[in-house]
């Protein structure tokens, strides 16, 4: 007897914990654990979701957080608020939930730590790592060990590939689980026990986008982008992860009426954005997309001052807050994918005065819509910036477009020493990027709409400027894309891209006719109707009405309606649908201004 006792206070098993916190309903439970080596596991109604699952990380100088950890402390809270958003998809938002912090630490070296903070919601739960205080060194993190185990055997999912040359512009896969070997976030899941779920990401700032790597069958494992060194996260003084998020519902509607994404994110720290503004616009824009004009100079140049003060008159007569200028400025000569050096974001083509023009939207009561494409060389567009953001500002624009057109990891930067680095769109280099351009149009009370973005993590709310962003499919396939958008893009995009937020889609395409009417292939696979429905189903506080006017005018009833549809809710609800196949939303119009805020709109699009 006296000589087993030493052996068994030695043992870790014997002091092995778990720590579980339950969403407000009871129905979500999430449990940490360190028996063997932390994980956690997570069950809805009783019923298995994700099993048991690493957390952890490698680092390039640092010992690894992984196996040796175990549970040292525990902390809980609770919250019930409601907050209102400037604009939105719904003006209050509840934030309900219950809050677990865990801390892992190594039981011989107590800094060797880090703590995962948990909030589990009604629809849904997000957990983040902490390595944060004064004697944190400066990681290098190589890899997150974070895994997410689907629970059950042939599970359906909607994916779009990861690492891929396109970024997020990829058709969605409707498979089983197996078939996703490397996918984009947000990636949604149908279990066969018809609990569905989407796994994604809350507040990406200062790390690199995670993907899910398929690397055990139904084991997806975060994959962070890496730099172009190779290195996943450069950190300075530790750091906080992005939330990392499931949301879980009962049936599919239930996804999307999910604010978990905008719960997780920080309050407004922007103070007063009653200058950031919903809306809709026209724009030069797809003319250059089907051909009649270019966005050189020459003989079809669009960008013309003559061009825009038409388009001007046309928005001032139906309404619209804006009118989108792609091509005013030089560098759009020769092959501009690859030009993007050349790219000037203050200097003008001859044939577009900039001044004159916004002095006519003045008088009009129309913004002239900034734009700015890099062809994804950012350095070029860095330098410039501030100039840029100046020169808008002096004349009266509040929205800029921005563009990041280059493949996948060909985003061009100059490093300290000038030598030319390739980066990826969702490496930490870009989210910190983008974010910089947030941040500085915000000093200048300039919106922005980026295209060919980092992916939507619910920063919108932190920086309500933030107003919209492409990343995925949009219109613009329906012009030149081969195939062009499949009928099941978009329901497929209002179960995947679209829980992530707001979207310009650019709807309202008219004429299906542009490449001759027999082209079967190579058009626009959708109907008058559904272009309208667009509106009402994918969120943007921004839409534009993307075809020309003369097509416009063609069709008064259907036009009537994009008039008429408002950009900004008081309320949404999807009351109907099928991972993928159809969505039925109602949405109410919030009361601003000129809206009388009581109108439902409902908007039903199909496969
Ligand atoms: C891609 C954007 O998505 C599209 O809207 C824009 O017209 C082109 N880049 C040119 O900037
Ligand atoms: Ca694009």
């Amino acid at each position: 007897m006296r000589l087993l006792l030493p052996l068994l206070l030695a043992s870790p098993l014997a002091l092995a914990k778990t720590v579980d916190v339950s969403s407000p309903d009871g129905k979500i439970t999430l449990t940490l654990s360190d028996e063997g080596a932390p994980h956690y596991h997570v069950s809805y109604a009783g019923k298995a979701v994700i099993n048991p699952s690493k957390l952890g990380f490698y680092f390039a100088h640092a010992a690894p957080l992984s196996d040796d950890l175990t549970i040292s402390h525990s902390e809980r809270h609770s919250a019930d608020t409601t907050w209102q958003q400037p604009w939105g998809e719904q003006r209050l938002i509840r934030d309900h939930h219950n809050e677990l912090a865990v801390t892992f630490s190594d039981p011989e070296a107590a800094e060797q730590s880090y703590t995962v903070r948990v909030k589990v919601f009604n629809d849904g739960l997000g957990f983040r790592y902490e390595l944060t205080g004064k004697e944190r060194p400066d990681y290098r993190i190589t890899d997150e060990l974070t895994e997410f185990a689907l629970a059950g055997q042939d599970n359906e999912a909607l994916w779009i590939p990861a690492r891929g040359w396109n970024r997020y512009e990829y058709v969605y896969n409707r498979t089983n689980t197996a078939e996703a070997a490397h996918v984009h976030t947000p990636f949604t899941v149908k279990m066969k026990n018809g609990i569905h779920l989407s796994i994604h990401e809350a507040a990406l700032v200062d790390y690199a986008g995670m993907t899910l790597n398929q690397r055990r069958p139904g084991t997806f494992k975060a994959d962070l982008t890496p730099w172009s060194d190779g290195i996943a996260v450069k950190t300075k003084n530790g750091f906080t992860t992005p939330w990392r998020t499931i949301q879980i519902a009962d049936k599919a509607t239930g996804l999307l009426n999910s604010h978990l994404i905008l719960n997780l994110n920080e309050p407004n720290k922007l103070g007063d954005v009653s200058w950031v503004k919903p809306g809709k616009y026209v724009g030069i824009w797809w003319g250059m997309h089907i051909n009649e004009n270019t966005w050189g100079s020459g003989d079809k140049h669009g960008a013309t001052t003559e061009n825009t003060r038409k388009y001007m008159d046309f928005a001032s007569e139906y309404g619209f807050d804006g009118v989108l200028v792609e091509g005013w400025n030089q560098g759009w000569d020769g092959d501009w994918f690859y030009n993007g050096d050349l790219f000037s974001f203050t200097e003008s083509y001859d044939d577009f005065d900039i001044e004159a023009i916004a002095k006519y939207g003045d008088k009009r009561g129309v913004k002239l819509i900034g734009h700015h494409e890099t062809s994804g060389n950012v350095s070029n567009y860095r330098q410039q910036m501030d100039a840029a953001f100046a020169l808008y500002q002096r004349h009266g624009v509040s929205q800029i477009k921005t563009g990041y057109v280059a493949d996948g990891g060909n985003i061009k930067r100059l490093d300290e020493q000038g030598i030319a680095r390739y980066e990826w769109h969702d490496g930490q280099f870009m989210v910190n990027e983008y974010l910089h351009n947030i941040k500085l149009a915000a000093e200048y009370q300039l919106s922005i709409n980026t295209h060919e973005p980092i992916k939507a993590t619910g920063l919108r709310r932190t920086y309500p400027n933030w107003i919209t962003r492409e990343g995925a499919r949009g219109q613009e396939f329906n012009a030149w894309g081969t195939p062009p958008n499949p009928p099941a893009h978009t329901p497929m995009l209002a179960y995947t891209r679209m829980l992530a937020g707001p979207m310009d889609f650019t709807p309202g395409i008219f004429d299906m006719g542009f490449n001759g009417l027999g082209a079967d292939t190579n058009r626009p696979q959708t109907t008058l109707a559904k272009q309208l429905a667009l509106y009402v189903v994918l969120y943007s506080p921004i839409q534009m009405a993307a075809d020309l006017p003369r097509n416009y005018l063609a069709k008064p009833a259907a036009f009537q309606f994009i008039q008429d549809v408002p950009t900004d809710w008081e309320k949404s609800q999807a009351i109907a649908g099928e991972m993928g196949e159809y969505v039925v939303f109602a949405r109410k119009e919030r009361q601003r201004d000129n809206y009388s805020g009581k109108d439902w709109y409902l908007g039903a699009i199909t496969d």
